[in-house]
């Protein structure tokens, strides 16, 4: 699920797992949310706040009065009503019994306090076991949930003490699927109903946690440690694109009401009964674009090559075999369509004679030729027939010199923008979930992106294509 638009308050407390901290940060952040970092003074001394505020492109808040990172006596409530969920993560036996007392000592304290009842709070506790079954803790975990919050319980496992037990902090995964969860159902929940992660999925995590302890400490750093080289590379990379990152689909005025054309997956052409030429697309991009058309209010008809990919929410999904058959279906549905996404890999020759049945290789010989003929440029035929109304966009996958011959299918296809992508790199192309693309048109300078999602580069590709609207 995704975070785009959402801004998130993360409190961290002064225990050990602190320093993963930037993981999650940065699962929010590649998920297309902003997250405000609020320390307590002893989590300060277990993750470093520059590496938190380099993250979050934005400072770091540790002490209540400290002027230079606020301004204005009631920051706190401004942050407060301004974020759409807060979560606690770790939380500190020490700042469980805070929050359980209203006690607004800390920063991060004064914020949960002021959070008006429709936001969201999570607590994700994460202490040594015998910290956490202290009838104290208990009894303080048991008011903060009374009082609306929800619990992310503490896994099982190798803890910071040597000792095994319940306490570790949950996964990264774990914490930013609850945070969704939350997310998606506040609004229709107030904080004064309780609700928190069932039982069986803190234990069905819990029995992954089960390393020695060594081991596991070096995985988690070893994470982090990549987690900032990652987003140290593509906060240099998105340079380019920052002016656009902010914006969610759901602010595009533009494609409300439009009517979007996205051709999908690969085509299989049949060379008999049981036998086809085709192609290792999976079909992922054209769906993550359908995905982002829908979310932009787009009325999306997407038309799809061969492939299990679930179909996205509000979206009306033809399903193809053959190119002939997508460009059938393609060149009848443009005629009412604003805009046509062209992300299908189409085959681009087809057998000329189909055979029925099964060919028989005793008939066939010992060797086979098989003519094929060009199959209809989808494309290309959407490109000549566009009328001034209708924006066309299409992909080039390239081996090599990809701006170049890019740019000679943006002209020759008469496209209004092209995406090119790399059938050379890791992370782009065929089959995986992320994709590093260039965005070229006739109207702008190229946009290269950094890898990213296949999901996350889909909403850049129809934030961009907004602008070809105007
Ligand atoms: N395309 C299409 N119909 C075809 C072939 C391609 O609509 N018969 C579209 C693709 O969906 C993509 C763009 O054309 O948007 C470029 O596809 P690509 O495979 O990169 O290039 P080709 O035009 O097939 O040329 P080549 O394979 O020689 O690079």
């Amino acid at each position: 699920m995704d975070f785009t638009g959402k801004r998130i308050v993360l409190g961290v407390s002064g225990s050990i797992a602190a320093y993963k901290t930037p993981l999650l940060v940065r699962e929010i952040i590649r998920r297309g949310g902003s997250v405000r970092v609020i320390l307590t003074p002893s989590a300060a001394k277990f993750v470093s706040s520059l590496a938190l505020q380099n993250l979050t492109k934005a400072s770091v808040i540790v002490e209540m009065f400290d002027t230079s990172v606020q301004s204005g006596g009631s920051w706190h409530i401004h942050l407060a009503q301004e974020c759409d969920a807060m979560i606690i993560a770790p939380a500190s036996a020490a700042t469980l019994a805070r929050l359980a007392t209203g006690l607004c000592d800390s920063a991060l304290i004064a914020v949960a306090v002021s959070l008006p009842q429709e936001i969201p709070l999570l607590v994700a506790p994460a202490m040594d076991s015998d910290m956490w079954r202290h009838p104290t803790t208990q009894r303080n975990i048991k008011q903060i949930k009374a009082d609306g919050a929800i619990i992310i319980q503490p896994d099982k496992g190798e803890l910071a003490s040597g000792l095994y037990g319940v306490g570790r902090l949950p996964e990264t995964d774990v914490l930013a699927n609850a945070l969704a969860n939350a997310l998606s159902s506040s609004g229709s929940i107030s904080r004064t109903e309780t609700h928190y992660v069932s039982d069986e999925i803190v234990s069905m995590y819990a029995e992954k946690s089960s390393n020695p302890l060594q081991e596991s400490v070096e995985r988690d750093i070893w994470n982090v440690e990549m987690a900032l080289e990652e987003l140290k590379n593509s906060a240099t990379d998105k340079r380019s694109t920052e002016n656009n990152t902010h914006i969610s689909l759901a602010e595009l005025p533009v494609f409300r009401g439009k009517n979007v054309l996205i051709t999908a997956g690969p085509t299989y052409e049949k060379i008999d009964d049981v036998r086809f030429i085709g192609n290792f697309s999976s079909g992922k991009m054209g769906f993550a674009l359908a995905e982002a058309a829908r979310t932009a209010g787009a009325n999306v008809t997407l038309i799809a090559g061969p492939t299990q990919l679930a179909t996205p929410e509000g979206v009306q999904r033809i399903d193809v075999v053959s190119a002939a058959e997508m460009f059938a279906v393609a060149a009848e549905h443009f005629q009412t369509a604003d805009c046509a996404v062209l992300a299908a890999a189409v085959a681009d020759f087809t057998p000329a004679e189909v055979s029925s049945g099964k060919l028989k290789k005793e008939a066939l010989g010992e060797e086979v030729t098989l003519r094929l003929l060009r199959s209809p440029d989808i494309l290309a035929t959407l490109g000549k027939r566009k009328t001034g109304r209708q924006v066309v966009i299409g992909f080039a996958l390239e081996a090599e010199n990809e701006i170049e011959n890019g740019r000679k299918k943006l002209h020759n296809k008469n496209a209004d923008m092209i995406i090119v992508n790399s059938a050379a790199k890791p992370g782009s192309g065929f089959q995986g979930d992320d994709n590093t693309v260039v965005i070229i048109s006739k109207f702008a300078a190229d946009r290269p992106l950094p890898r990213m999602s296949k999901r996350e580069c889909a909403a850049e590709i129809i934030k961009y294509a907004a602008e070809l609207f105007g």
